[in-house]
């Protein structure tokens, strides 16, 4: 169950990891991965403002249920950039997945490609985008690119990533430093495992390396003129990644991007900016489906899916949980998660009427502040006590005594 890298425990389960949502993985995670590891994953920036937002301000917007719709059976394949998928969700890029798996990436491409769910890698990721590949030869995958100050770098890694297979490049510019995370101070969290482009080109350096120097041997001084190059030099369409504003969407599009990837970076970086889901419907409103957009930060359920959809992104990416369920059960898990999620978009469509992805990115979002917290529900294990058992509130199991109930089919 558990495997050892210089010391690193790592778990090697495979197995489909059975869950009443998402959100439970993460407890359940804390008991196989070491304390800095965990934190690294769980934790935001700062006081963690806005990475407790992004979730709570689904909230913000509201799904109108519709009657008489005469529709059943939804259907949650979609396409995106070619790439025909079986869902809109799709696995964001995270580092270093070798941190919850000794499989690492090429688990979570198994796992995505399972669920037919688009994936992307990091450039700090653990395993070789080679392997990747191999995982899940015909499988479509993205590449996030964090951008080097060595332009030799850049162009080692757009020829691997082609020669992979790879569709396309997240360049993430929210990420020039590291937001401030007090967790990876506190636990003094390092990489634990290689980083293979690291290892590749520079000398092993990537694992044993905290999160601020990795962010360091990146360039810090990114602007259009590199979206422009970067398109250029590897062919490949290019999505600018970290877009929280109108203006800044205008910019990318100006700057040639294929497509916008609205996120926050899972309130990592800048604590107290809005969360993303409330600055989708503008950026969507200027985008005008000029060119695709992606979207993730705090998703955590099959509505919130819908959500996005309907205020205007095309894929909708998922984190942390995919991140746990690959710690929990390797691919197994990764695609265990992707079909709750897949199970709770399927309930919503069918109950708004939607019988195509396309139908829910029509459907109509109301905007009504409430005041009620956004706490999980009273029988998740975090707020559940245990149930009081009296003489009364029990089942019986003789059959011979019922008097009410549904009827035996
Ligand atoms: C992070 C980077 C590496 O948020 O994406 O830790």
């Amino acid at each position: 169950m558990t495997v050892y890298y210089k010391g690193f425990p790592q778990s090697d389960r495979e197995e489909y990891v059975n869950m009443v949502n998402v959100e439970e993985l993460e407890q359940r995670v804390k008991k196989i991965m070491p304390e800095g590891a965990y934190y690294y994953i769980a934790s935001g920036s700062e006081n963690e403002w806005t990475w407790r937002n992004n979730t709570a301000a689904f909230n913000h917007f509201q799904i109108v249920p519709r009657a008489l719709t005469d529709m059943e059976d939804p259907q949650l394949d979609t396409e995106f950039m070619g790439m025909k998928l079986k869902t809109p969700v799709m696995i964001s890029p995270i580092a270093c997945h070798g941190i919850a798996h000794t499989k690492a990436e090429i688990d979570t491409q198994k796992g995505a490609a399972m669920a037919g769910a688009l994936f992307s890698s990091s450039t700090y990721a653990n395993k070789s985008v080679e392997d990747i590949a191999a995982a899940a030869p015909d499988a479509p995958r993205f590449f996030q690119l964090y951008l080097s100050k060595d332009w030799k770098f850049n162009r080692m890694v757009f020829d691997a990533i082609k020669k992979a297979g790879y569709k396309g490049i997240f360049l993430t510019v929210d990420a020039l430093v590291s937001g401030y995370r007090e967790a990876n101070i506190r636990t003094k969290f390092t990489y634990p495992v290689p980083l293979d482009f690291f290892t590749r080109y520079l000398n092993g350096k990537g694992e044993g390396q905290s999160v601020a120097q990795m962010y360091a041997s990146s360039a810090q001084k990114i602007g259009p003129e590199d979206v422009k190059r970067i398109k250029e030099e590897s062919g490949l369409p290019v999505f600018v990644k970290g877009i929280e504003s109108v203006e800044d969407a205008y910019k990318a599009i100006g700057a040639g991007a294929d497509g916008i990837y609205v996120t926050n970076h899972g309130g990592r970086q800048v604590d107290g900016g809005p969360a993303s889901i409330d600055v989708l419907p503008d950026i969507a409103k200027a985008v005008d489906h000029r060119v695709p957009i992606v979207f993730d930060s705090g998703v955590r359920r099959g509505s919130h899916v819908f959500k996005a959809l309907a205020l205007g992104a095309d894929m909708v990416g998922i984190g942390r949980p995919y991140l746990y369920g690959l710690a929990l059960g390797g691919a197994q898990g990764v695609e265990a998660v992707i079909d709750q999620l897949d199970k709770e978009l399927k309930i919503d469509m069918q109950l708004t009427g939607c019988k195509t992805i396309e139908d829910v990115k029509h459907a109509a979002i109301r905007h009504i502040q409430y005041t009620a917290d956004n706490l999980p529900s009273i029988t998740d294990p975090s707020r559940m006590k245990p149930y009081p058992k009296t003489a009364d509130n029990q089942i019986k199991t003789e059959t011979s005594d019922a008097t009410s109930g549904a009827s035996e089919a």
